[in-house]
């Protein structure tokens, strides 16, 4: 969002060069307290030097540094006077495009390997002279470049990092943002510290302050519209809004599109009458998006089928409200990199709906208060907002909803089935302890049911079934790139099983979805 930052807090930008795990930098780096924002790494020169960042660090990336197309950086960011830490290919970069020499390393290095510190350096400081770290990369430097000396090597690299403290530039080979490296985050903590001069005293509380009044000023006295999805992010994007601006100025539309769970509508509505007495516009648009399904089988074009519905209806309802100037989004960054395709690894891998589409043909503006944030970070924010503890532990749940776990056509008839299944899973998940004294439900990041395509042969008395196949799925992950199988209990999944089979009419066989992401995705479609 323009003008939050300029200079009135601790900025550390992470330029993005494709790593999966560069949003995870600037997580770590919020975790230390400092403020930290993810950017292409060809983000223009200009718009980095306006955020006047206290350091800048350049981001793994799955490339070669000499391949055509490998990500760059804009080379004035060295002229900036800022200090920069290189991680993995960021060190790489920061060494090819400053005159030391990259090679294709003879063993490449995955995983676990031992570093061994050379001396005291400044990024080290208060670390051990060997230490654990986490590798994944396949080039290494041959050379570091005039100015640097080579700090800490490791089992198969010659210079795993590299300093040059005169202009505080660094260079890591492996990865500390990983919980992997045992000394990552006071490695990090090392980089914004003593080497940046930051003083790391920004907090999530911070964040309401700095994000209400960005969004006030940018908002200026325009209408705001924002659409409430029922999901943690839509949520807590609305509070933030409202307790940015008069109610006078902010229309919030729940668009009932007909796929969403079970008392879906009812509760959030009525959290927010309860948090912030803010009046939520019901827009009931069922029948319009199932006529949008009517035949539709494939998975992205349903996704597109939902998309133009919701923009559709949208549109009217804003019309009906008359001008309206901005459109808020509760876009994450991990919303963006699997939409948009910076570069490398984040190629589009699905349409999510919520990102995009809306503000071309609408033209409004935008307003994305999370966009900087994590999903755990947004139910902190959306604690400190006062939000409902159920509405802020709720798994995530996609834009296109139900459309896209039910596979085959989408009917009410079907929805009417996987609705009832899904609701009897997540009481279960709810009612039931885990191991670790919260229930299954919070134990596993996001769980539901899908009905599949495919009917079976079952008995039933003393009769022969011919009836759908539900799957469950329950996930644990920290990020929802990568996610494993949750190993629920056979006595729960047996509970569930046959809760389903003798509740359920339409359904007649069960079963679990033991993948893990990946090579599978979360969702079925
Ligand atoms: P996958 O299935 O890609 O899901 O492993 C990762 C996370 O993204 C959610 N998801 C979506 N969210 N629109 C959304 O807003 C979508 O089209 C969409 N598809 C998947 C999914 O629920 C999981 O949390």
């Amino acid at each position: 969002m323009t003008g939050r930052r300029a200079g009135a807090r601790e900025t550390i930008l992470v330029l993005d060069c494709g790593s999966q795990l560069s949003q995870l930098i600037a997580r770590r780096v919020r975790e230390l307290n400092v403020y930290s924002e993810l950017l292409p790494c060809d983000t223009p020169l200009q718009r980095i030097e306006a955020a006047e960042p206290r350091g800048l660090i350049l981001s793994g990336g799955w490339d070669s540094v000499d391949s055509p197309g490998a990500p760059r950086v804009d080379p004035g960011i060295f002229a900036l006077g800022v200090p920069v830490l290189g991680i993995c290919y960021g060190m790489q970069l920061m060494a090819h495009m400053l005159q030391g020499r990259v090679v294709r390393a003879p063993e490449r290095e995955f995983g676990p390997s031992d570093l061994e510190v050379l001396g005291s350096p400044s990024l080290f400081r208060g670390t051990p002279a060997r230490q654990r770290v986490w590798m994944s990369h396949g080039d290494e430097i041959l050379e570091p470049p005039p100015g640097f000396t080579v700090v800490a090597r490791s089992t198969h690299s010659r210079c795993a990092s590299m300093a040059d403290d005169a202009r505080r530039r660094y260079g890591v080979l492996f990865h500390p943002e990983v919980a992997h490296t045992a000394h990552g985050l006071a490695i990090l903590d090392n980089f914004l510290r003593p080497i940046c001069g930051c003083a790391g005293t920004w907090r999530m509380d911070s964040f309401i302050g700095e994000a209400t009044a960005a969004i006030r000023e940018r908002a200026g006295s325009g209408h705001v519209i924002a659409g409430l999805s029922g999901g943690v992010d839509s949520s807590v994007m609305a509070l933030l809004i409202a307790r940015a601006i008069p109610p006078s100025q902010l229309t919030c539309l729940f668009i009932d599109n007909g796929l969403l769970r079970e008392r879906e509508a009812d509760e959030v509505i009525a959290a927010f009458a309860r948090v912030y007495r803010l009046g939520v516009r019901r827009v009931d648009a069922r029948a319009r998006f199932l006529a949008a399904l009517a035949g539709v089988t494939d998975p992205e074009e349903k996704r597109r089928a939902v998309g133009r519905a919701f923009v559709e209806v949208f549109e009217r309802e804003a019309r009906a409200i008359g001008p309206v100037e901005f459109l808020a989004q509760g876009t994450l960054y991990p919303d963006l990199i699997e939409s948009t395709s910076f570069r490398g690894p984040s190629a589009v891998i699905k349409t999510h709906h919520n990102v995009g589409g809306l503000p071309e043909t609408m033209k409004l503006k935008l307003i994305e208060p999370l966009r900087e944030l994590f999903k755990d970070e947004v139910r902190r924010l959306g604690r400190e907002l006062g939000l409902d503890e159920a509405l802020v532990t709720r798994h995530p749940f996609p834009g296109p909803g139900l459309a896209v776990r039910l596979l085959g056509e989408v009917t009410e008839e079907r929805l009417a089935i996987l609705r009832q299944a899904d609701d009897l899973f997540i009481r279960e998940l709810k009612d039931t302890p885990g191991a670790s004294g919260g229930s299954l439900y919070d134990e596993t990041a996001q769980a539901f049911a899908v009905l599949l395509p495919v009917k079976t042969v079952g008995v039933m008395g003393d009769g022969r079934t011919y009836e759908n196949v539900l799957a469950l799925r329950a996930v644990t992950t920290d990020d929802f790139m990568t996610a494993d199988w949750a190993r629920l209990p056979h006595d729960f999944l047996a509970r569930v099983s046959a809760r389903i089979v003798n509740t359920v009419r339409g359904v007649n066989r069960v079963v679990y979805d033991v993948s893990s992401k990946p090579p599978s995705t979360i969702e079925w479609e």
